[in-house]
């Protein structure tokens, strides 16, 4: 609870300090055009960020320089959580953030991090540029922004400060740093450790203090983030794709021209086509570098972990906000 209240009272003061700033939070509207706010939490090295540059740099030439986006890495606005508010007042503009943080808001985002719900990843590319996904971002009108689209972000994976993770009981009473999704922290449950929500920034120190024993991540998380410094042991047991979800304020979109908004979504489709180069790159670049860093990879068997997370995919199949999408993204599995 007072996690709770540290986060409320984080974005207000937040808040205060941009309006401060800015003179208003509202985008800087001009007669050369609009200046968007778009924050994420990686730093400029990591693959998101060159594709938001791509992005940004494809959305100004659309538009001919009417719509321009400035770009706010590192965390530097707040948590995925909190930037994720500030989204929805609409005091940031655009935000990059994993389809789990988004699960508190809308529950149909929970669906990505069901483990195992895509076979490999030519399943989750499929549905990830199907009209799925694109219904999926419209689900949050009514709380104040949309989804514009998506970036790969790998597969989701063990990784631990002492003991390699082969099977499920080798979490057992492991404290695992999860993200902000009921549905990540009863994967890890029915998985036998101990879930622990932390926001992203914080997860370097408290493994390194021992606070927590591991965490779950793609390998950009060894390298970028520096976690390959204070965890040695990194499991391939790819229990999720958790896609990385580009939203923008409501009001915000609705302010921009038919033709400015049409720029905006093919420059979001097209940094999404020129982010899948980058990441396969940036993933073998991760490997290696983190191996150079002392990290042990292992291969655990899946079968295992996808007998303990079974109950997930029934209550999945089951419950009425993603029983329908459920269906459709599992009947899009090749072997089906
Ligand atoms: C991934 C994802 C981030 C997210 C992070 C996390 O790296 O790309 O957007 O913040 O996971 O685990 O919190």
């Amino acid at each position: 609870m007072r996690k709770f209240y540290s986060v409320v009272l984080l974005s207000v003061m937040l808040l205060g300090m941009l309006t401060a700033c800015s003179g208003g939070m509202d985008a800087e509207n001009t007669d050369e055009g609009v200046t968007l706010r778009l924050a994420h939490n990686q730093n400029e090295k990591h693959p998101v960020h060159k594709s938001l540059v791509e992005f940004s740099e494809l959305v100004k030439e659309k538009t001919n320089g009417q719509v321009k986006i400035k770009l706010y890495p590192n965390g530097q606005l707040g948590s995925e959580r909190e930037v994720i508010e500030l989204t929805q007042t609409g005091a940031v503009d655009i935000a990059k953030v994993s389809a789990s943080a988004l699960e508190s808001f809308e529950e149909v985002y929970s669906i990505f991090s069901v483990p195992y719900l895509f076979d490999n990843k030519e399943h989750y590319y499929k549905v990830m540029d199907s009209g799925i996904a694109k219904e999926i971002y419209q689900s949050t009108k009514d709380i104040g922004f949309i989804g514009l689209t998506w970036y790969d972000a790998g597969s989701r994976n063990f990784y631990t400060k002492n003991t390699p993770i082969m099977k499920p009981e080798d979490l057992n009473g492991l404290k695992i740093r999860v993200q902000p999704s009921q549905t990540v922290i009863r994967m890890v449950e029915l998985m036998g450790g101990a879930p622990t929500p932390m926001a992203y920034g914080e997860v370097y120190t408290a493994i390194q203090q021992g606070v927590i024993d591991g965490a779950e991540n793609n390998v950009t998380a060894l390298t970028n983030s520096k976690h390959g410094e204070v965890a040695k042991h990194f499991s391939f047991d790819e229990h999720s794709f958790v896609p990385d979800t580009l939203i923008m304020n409501l009001s915000k979109w609705d302010k921009l021209s038919d033709e400015q908004k049409k720029a905006v979504t093919e420059a979001a489709k097209e940094s999404t086509e020129y982010h899948k180069k980058v990441w396969a790159k940036a993933v073998k670049h991760s490997i290696e570098k983190a191996k150079k860093m002392g990290v042990h990879f292992y291969y655990p068997e899946k079968e295992p972990f996808q007998i303990a997370v079974k109950p997930l995919h029934e209550k999945f199949a089951k419950q009425p906000s993603t029983a329908e999408y459920y269906k459709r993204i599992r009947g899009m599995a090749k072997d089906k």
